[in-house]
């Protein structure tokens, strides 16, 4: 049977505690009993686009002094504000392959949204995945890999929500691309569901995600928002999700379809625009009359706010002032950056102070330090014929419009879609403001005078005249050039969020051919989303380095110095493949769809996307996924296996069993008058309210509601896989411990990232997947062991007709590289135990 259509009807799964969630369990339960029907349906909608300060606002309940949720982007700092930090991009913090590092983002962030009175940071993001490379929104997220991704969304969230702030993992599922994002179907088997985009959504589930955000495309046919299979039978039963799942704006299509198949939280709750009575609204009002008639049962709107609520506990939103001295309110407004504003801005309503200026950035310069560090941490260089590091050279050159600052500011550019002057974000609602931007050009210029070494810039791409005649008489020439993508409601250069190919924008490639012809000593700098081609810049004998930066936020140039000059030596890999064009990658873009209403795609390449289809194909990439230089070099030696460890490494448990029936807290109190606004309530419009519309409104019981599958508030059966948060807790025991050593042989200090790879066997499988990874920093001399856990997850593959996982009996092989193909030692895995 079909996975994806069989399990139409399945109720859907009510959270019920366990690990983590236990006591935030316990005290939701006992504030949700407190709640009417109109409260709990308020604290489930968005009040309406721009009707409250924050891109997302839930009712509130006064009764109980309990404040709607505010809700904003992104997933590299706060979007729409001021005196906040623009983080390095996901993207960015994948390549430093740290743990520490994006853990420390994470907290960072938390504490900024928290600062500011936000009560869900609107990241990480695991979708796009970056299934192509074109993908608009790849940057947002860690890349194509699901371990690496994986790792970098839970130590992210974990992060986050250790500074009281609620993470949302984002955008679930199968939304690669923005081309046709609100309409297109994706098609895919149910391995590749969870061998690649599942999986790391399976670890945000696991870190203890307080929610996570349906996206705004199909699976088989059935939007996200409203799809029983993706949201009830996987997320929530096998994944054992316990947060509440928020639709992205505009994401839910329907009343009942997103009620029933496991929607917890309407957003913004309107439909972005215009006023459509009487609800204004598919929940609010709308939502609360279809729970008095009996077409949504009680118990699953009460599950719904038990989630949303159990998610606000977990992460200790409640004993907010623990993390900062000021309490939790909402302190600025989206839509103005003046002092006073409405606080209703869709309706011009209630002039006031919206906007408190609260300085959030960590204070002492902390934040701006860590986002340095990530900066030039994630630097990956990729090519490096002896100019670099640089000692004071006699006189550099820095080219090119993407090294300079825009005289109009960092902001000046409308969610940043534009490449006006140095790029250090991708556009969209993944964006935070700049409180500044280091430019190339500033940290080089600022460093030269340091050092007396002469400087000059050229800002023009175009006139590459006199990028030659700058560049001729330096002793290096820094070129930056730059790719941009971003979110599809804006289009730069003719590319709707997706990039239309891989090339460099801006006349880049001509630019560094220019300054390549007349200077031997040319440094390229990449402000790239992604992979960019760069075969005929590889081998050009004057292109001495090419460092990717990615989007490095706001210490961009000062990152960048850090490593041209050897403060930081380079530690970053590459996060990605790159390649010359979008058709090596072996997975389409879908630009025009034969039907344009209905547009269909297959994922059939299944799992075998970036390094995997490019390993499978034979292709040699430009570079490999994994690679990056070092001013060191490291040896790798002495790889041992051993099968188990003390404490874990027991039998495979299939999750038997069943749930409870679906529980109920307080009483639904049925008459028309206890579901109306307060008599005399004054309304504004437009904006959501929970309550009936009029005193006319029918909520007799319909007859002719029956208990579907869909219902269905009886004991349900615990999926195999399941039966935990993130599934069931076998899949992380620990079946083998790898160990190498690692040792600098080189004459400087520097950290190594070696990777572990994975043969899982047979022709379904890729030659090899990222299982594991660390950073080692090792001083001259220095060697260290190193030390992988490999997990049953780890080891499995997903049989689609058990629906779970196991382990395939083929041989398998373990590679241990500094790049997915530069393997240094390998070894047979013993049968498991
Ligand atoms: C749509 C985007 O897809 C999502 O990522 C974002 O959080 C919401 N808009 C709110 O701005």
């Amino acid at each position: 049977p079909n996975p994806f259509t069989s399990s139409a009807g399945y109720p859907s799964p009510w959270g019920n505690g366990g690990e983590g969630w236990d006591e935030a369990y316990a005290k939701a339960r006992e504030f949700v009993a407190k709640l009417t029907l109109v409260e709990k349906v308020n604290l489930t909608t968005g009040t309406g686009w721009e009707a409250d300060r924050c891109v997302g606002a839930t009712g509130s309940v006064p009764r109980l002094g309990f404040r709607g949720f505010c809700l904003q982007d992104g997933p590299l700092g706060i979007r729409y504000t001021d005196h906040n930090s623009a983080f390095p991009a996901g993207i960015n913090a994948a390549a430093t392959w740290s743990r520490r590092l994006l853990r420390a983002r994470g907290e960072a962030m938390g504490a900024e949204f928290h600062g500011k009175g936000i009560d869900v940071q609107l990241g990480p993001v695991a979708g796009p995945l970056g299934r192509v490379p074109q993908g608009g929104r790849n940057w947002e997220g860690f890349g194509p890999d699901p371990y690496l991704t994986g790792v970098s969304m839970a130590h992210t969230i974990q992060g986050i929500q250790s500074r009281g702030v609620l993470a949302c993992a984002k955008h679930y599922i199968l939304n690669e691309q923005e081309h046709y994002r609100n309409s297109i179907s994706v098609r895919l088997d149910d391995r590749t569901m969870h061998e690649l985009y599942l999986w790391p959504f399976a670890d945000a589930v696991r870190a203890g995600v307080a929610s996570v955000m349906c996206s705004y495309n199909k699976i088989e046919g059935v939007y996200a928002c409203e799809n029983n299979y993706t949201t009830n039978f996987l997320l929530k039963n096998e994944l054992g999700f316990q947060g509440f799942v928020m639709s992205d704006w505009g994401a839910q299509k329907t009343t009942l379809g997103s009620a029933l198949n496991g929607l917890d939280m309407a957003m913004p709750g309107d439909f972005m625009g215009g006023n459509r009575p009487p609800y204004n609204a598919l929940w609010g009002g709308n939502l609360t009359e279809h729970v008095l008639r009996g077409q949504v049962p009680q118990w699953r709107v009460d599950d719904m706010v038990v989630r949303i609520m159990a998610a606000y506990f977990k992460v200790r939103r409640d004993s907010v002032g623990k993390y900062a001295e000021r309490p939790g309110e909402v302190n600025f407004s989206s839509w103005t950056t003046k002092r006073e504003g409405w606080m209703h801005e869709s309706s011009n309503s209630t002039w006031g102070v919206v906007n408190g200026f609260v300085d959030v950035q960590g204070g002492g310069g902390e934040h701006a330090a860590l986002i340095r560090e990530i900066g030039a941490k994630s630097i990956v260089l990729l090519k490096n014929t002896g100019v670099l590091p640089l000692t004071k050279p006699a006189s550099i050159a820095v080219v090119g419009r993407d090294a300079q600052d825009d005289p109009r500011g960092p902001n000046a550019c409308k969610e940043r879609a534009c490449i006006e002057a140095t790029v250090a974000m991708g556009w969209g609602s993944g964006t935070a403001e700049f409180p500044y931007l280091i430019s190339p050009a500033t940290a080089i210029k600022t460093r030269a005078a340091a050092d007396g070494t002469t400087f000059f810039n050229t800002t023009s791409n175009w006139d590459l005249e006199t990028a030659k005649a700058v560049a001729r008489n330096a002793s290096v020439a820094v070129v930056c050039v730059v790719a941009h993508a971003g979110e599809n409601f804006v289009s730069v250069g003719g590319n709707a969020g997706d990039r239309n190919n891989l090339t460099l924008w801006d006349n880049g490639d001509a630019l560094i051919r220019a300054v390549a012809s007349v200077n031997p000593n040319t440094i390229v700098v990449l402000h790239t989303p992604g992979p960019v081609a760069l075969a005929q810049h590889k081998s050009h004998p004057n292109v001495s380095a090419i460092l990717w930066a990615g989007y490095p936020g706001q210490e961009s140039g000062n990152a960048l110095i850090d490593v041209l000059y050897g403060a930081v030596n380079p530690q970053a890999r590459s996060p990605f493949t790159w390649a010359e064009s979008p058709e090596q990658y072996g997975a389409s873009l879908l630009f025009s769809a034969p039907d344009p209403r209905n547009p269909e795609q297959t994922f059939s390449e299944g799992v075998f996307i970036d390094y995997r289809h490019f390993q499978r194909a034979g292709i040699a990439p430009t570079y490999e996924f994994g690679f990056g230089l070092s001013y060191t070099t490291f040896e790798y030696r002495n790889l041992r296996v051993v099968v188990g460890n003390s404490t874990q490494g027991g039998a495979q448990v299939v999750m038997q069993g069943s749930t409870k029936p679906a529980p109920t807290y307080g009483t639904l109190d049925r008459r028309v008058g206890a579901n109306l606004a307060p008599e005399g309530f004054s309304r504004i419009t437009p904006y959501v309210y929970p309550w009936l519309s009029g005193p006319n409104v029918s909520v007799a019981l319909l007859q002719n509601v029956s208990t579907t599958a869909a219902t269905d508030g009886s004991a349900q059966p615990l999926l195999p896989a399941g039966g935990a948060p993130g599934g069931n807790p076998s899949l992380y025991d620990v079946l083998y411990t790898v160990r190498a050593e690692i040792e600098n042989t080189g004459a400087v200090a520097g950290t190594e990232i070696p990777q572990l790879y994975v043969q899982l066997g047979g022709q379904e499988n890729p030659w090899g997947v990222l299982r594991g990874f660390d950073d080692v920093t090792l001083a001259p001399g220095e060697s260290k062991t190193v030390t992988f856990e490999l997990t049953r997850r780890d080891v499995s593959n997903w049989n689609v007709s058990s629906q779970n996982w196991e382990i395939w009996t083929k041989e398998k092989v373990i590679f241990l590289g500094s790049s997915s193909t530069r393997i240094r030692l390998n070894a047979t895995l013993p049968a498991p135990p």
